[in-house]
């Protein structure tokens, strides 16, 4: 396995739309597995291809307390949302940025799992805000998107210094 290097935030490839995975091969596979890898070395809780520059439908998350139970989606299709719930996000794409965002309470998605498998899940609370996140990140959408434009520039202002210091 592998790390992969994470796009950060104001990256314009972040705002790429990703294409549907034709079939779900080793090469897919492999790619699920490096994903999976980089978001529990970054201590992430989610992570989606667009954020490693691979501008393809799949997403992995793992939101149990022992991080020990992947979840992969591969073509999510949200198939119905319904209630409003507002929670604190961050991603790894715009590292120490924590802001509220209000989203559904509760979805039911269709995707395809590690072995090319349909599945159908009903998620609310956090995992429904996370899916919903990661799926925004295949649509080329970043979460602070949701935030007012002046925050918005405050967190570009912000990342564009701190990268230009890391260099
Ligand atoms: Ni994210």
């Amino acid at each position: 396995m592998a790390l992969l290097p994470i796009l950060h935030y104001p990256d314009p490839r972040l705002h790429t739309r990703a294409s549907p995975v034709v079939e779900v091969d080793a090469e897919i596979r492999k790619l699920v597995d490096d994903m999976a890898e980089t978001m529990r070395a970054a201590a992430g809780i989610g992570l989606a291809a667009t954020q490693v520059n691979v501008h393809k439908r799949l997403i992995v998350l793992d939101v149990s307390e022992d991080q020990q139970h992947l979840q992969v989606f591969i073509n999510p299709k949200l198939l119905s949302q319904d209630g409003s719930q507002e929670r604190d996000e961050g991603c790894l794409s715009v590292p120490g940025i924590y802001d509220r965002v209000t989203r559904a309470e509760h979805i039911v998605v269709e995707a395809l799992d590690r072995e090319g498998r349909l599945f159908t899940l009903e998620a609310d609370g956090l995992l429904a805000t996370c899916v919903q996140h990661e799926m925004d990140h295949l649509e080329g959408k970043v979460f602070v998107e949701y935030l007012s434009q002046l925050k918005q520039n405050r967190i570009k202002t912000k990342l564009r210094k701190r990268a230009r210091e890391t260099l």
